[in-house]
């Protein structure tokens, strides 16, 4: 999986203090890494804001739908269609992300029941995040959440829950779905032995060995610690949904590639030592709580701790194809960038460095994005345009065609034989886009056919879709070119 994220400073209603400012009689402030406990999604709605700037935690979500939807129900197979069912989403942020999964997790239950004829269950929807959270924020987006979730029958009922996933956060045998988007790449804690790695917030590939075995170590720790309490939480033929940031690198475990987004905030750390806005002693007390596994040292974890099985597991990789920006669109990708990195990141920065320098941070981030090419191709998360095409390849015959959607009509068109008609659209942010197309042709275009044309989902095969109406039926091919046609 990749990753971004988000912060504000004005709006943000997640508190917290910078180290001078923080109570030096609680044990955790008064650790060496202290700006730990500042760790949150930046609050409100401002520009600056999480719920503003979530859209690649948005796409993740929408990546990893199709295994949440097969494994609830494999769940309610399992539990044989129960009366009740309770569901946590662990670190669940603030702002429209967090109904995300819940409203699919809803409806999914929903439908599922229907079509088997089955009443649905009452619904325990628990939100939880730590308490720095900006909960407020999430629940004034309840109202459009159930707006989403008007078709459900059954009734459900959401709460918010407080406190960190590495800690016990249910009573025993509870829980019977457990989903985390975006979350557990989160540690508990800086690990220690980090001294050596000077200059730099994270694992590079001049840090030594010593600092990713640290890393790894902790990582280790937290997850086993996560696996456990949730095994105690959780009834048997429960399931747990987990999306992480991981990398796909095992040669090199020290590798990260140019634009990986915490070697752009040293960088731009190492220009504010440089022009004399912050120490370097400063920096090199800076760490990240993160780490992104690889996939087998998720399989280790879960291995070793051995309460849980892996069913699924899957990798996304994003590569969004910016190359041949024009200078505009290269420092739009920036500020894009550095305002994910911003929204995940502000609190821990300010509470380390203070308020002053996150402006001039964060442009210096956006300037290193804009300049390498390689970041923009895996960076910015506008939605590609997709491209739908239609073509007559019927013998001497008009093919009329018209394609829809809920929010956009095509119009008619009529095609003489060998013409194409091309649409070009973006998916929408919930990337539940679906086109429906028909075609018609023959007599007084008596012979009628209706079918998908596009839909979201198919989004990783950007960015063509090609139909073709034949005498035989109708064909169609997604990019890339040289794949065979497939008829419908
Ligand atoms: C990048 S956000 C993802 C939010 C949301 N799931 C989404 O996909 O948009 C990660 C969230 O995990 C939360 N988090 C990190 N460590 C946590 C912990 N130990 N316990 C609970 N939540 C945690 C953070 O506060 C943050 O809100």
């Amino acid at each position: 999986m990749d990753t971004r994220f988000i912060h504000n400073t004005h709006s943000s209603r997640c508190e917290y203090k910078t180290e001078n400012e923080s109570n030096s009689g609680d044990e955790e402030r008064s650790s060496k890494y202290s700006f730990v406990s500042a760790l949150c999604m930046s609050g409100g709605e401002g520009d600056n804001s999480y719920s503003t700037n979530s859209l690649l935690q948005r796409r993740a979500i929408a990546k990893a739908k199709p295994v949440l939807v097969k494994n609830i129900k494999e769940l309610m197979m399992d539990l044989n269609f129960p009366k009740y069912i309770k569901v946590a989403d662990l670190g669940c942020s603030s702002g429209q992300n967090t109904f995300l999964a819940m409203s699919e997790i809803i409806n999914t239950i929903n439908v599922f029941c229907q079509n088997w004829n089955q009443t649905p269950p009452e619904i325990d929807c628990c939100l939880n995040d730590l308490p720095n959270n900006d909960f407020n924020t999430t629940f004034k987006f309840i109202h459009s959440f159930k707006e989403k979730n008007l078709t459900c029958k059954g009734p459900y009922f959401v709460s918010g829950v407080p406190g960190s996933f590495y800690s016990r956060l249910f009573p025993r045998k509870s829980l019977h779905l457990v989903h985390s988007s975006y979350g557990l790449h989160w540690l508990s804690k800086v690990p220690e032995g980090l001294e050596k790695n000077k200059m730099s917030v994270y694992i590079t590939d001049l840090s030594p060995l010593s600092a990713y075995k640290a890393y790894l170590k902790q990582f280790q720790r937290d997850f086993t610690t996560f696996l456990k309490l949730r095994s105690e939480e959780m009834v048997s033929n429960g399931r747990l949904v987990l999306t992480f940031i991981g990398r796909n690198n095992m040669d090199n475990p020290l590798h990260r590639d140019c634009c990986h987004f915490w070697k752009l905030l040293s960088k731009s750390l190492h220009d504010l030592v440089i022009e004399g806005f912050v120490s370097a002693s400063k920096v090199n007390s800076f760490y990240m709580p993160f780490y992104d596994p690889s996939k087998e040292e998720l399989k280790e974890i879960v291995g070793i701790e051995g309460s849980f099985e892996i069913k699924d597991l899957e990798e996304h990789e994003y590569d969004l194809g910016h190359c041949n920006q024009d200078q505009s669109k290269r420092s739009k990708s920036g500020q894009n960038e550095a305002n994910y990195i911003r929204a995940v990141s502000e609190p821990l920065l300010v509470a380390h460095f203070g308020n002053a320098i996150i402006n001039r941070l964060f442009s210096k981030f956006a300037h290193h994005v804009s300049q390498h090419a390689g970041c923009r191709n895996k960076t910015t998360i506008v939605y590609e345009k997709q491209t739908l095409v239609l073509t007559n390849e019927l013998n001497n015959k008009i093919l009329a065609v018209h394609c829809k959607s809920k929010d956009d009509d095509l119009g008619n068109h009529f095609l003489s034989v060998g013409q194409s008609q091309e649409y070009k659209f973006r998916d929408n942010l919930w990337l539940t886009t679906l086109f429906w197309c028909h075609m018609w042709q023959g007599p007084d275009f008596k012979i009628h056919q209706v079918f998908e044309a596009y839909r979201s989902e198919w989004s990783k095969y950007v960015g063509y879709t090609y139909w073709i109406g034949r005498e035989d039926g109708i064909y169609f091919r997604h990019e890339p070119h040289g794949l065979p046609l497939v008829k419908k």
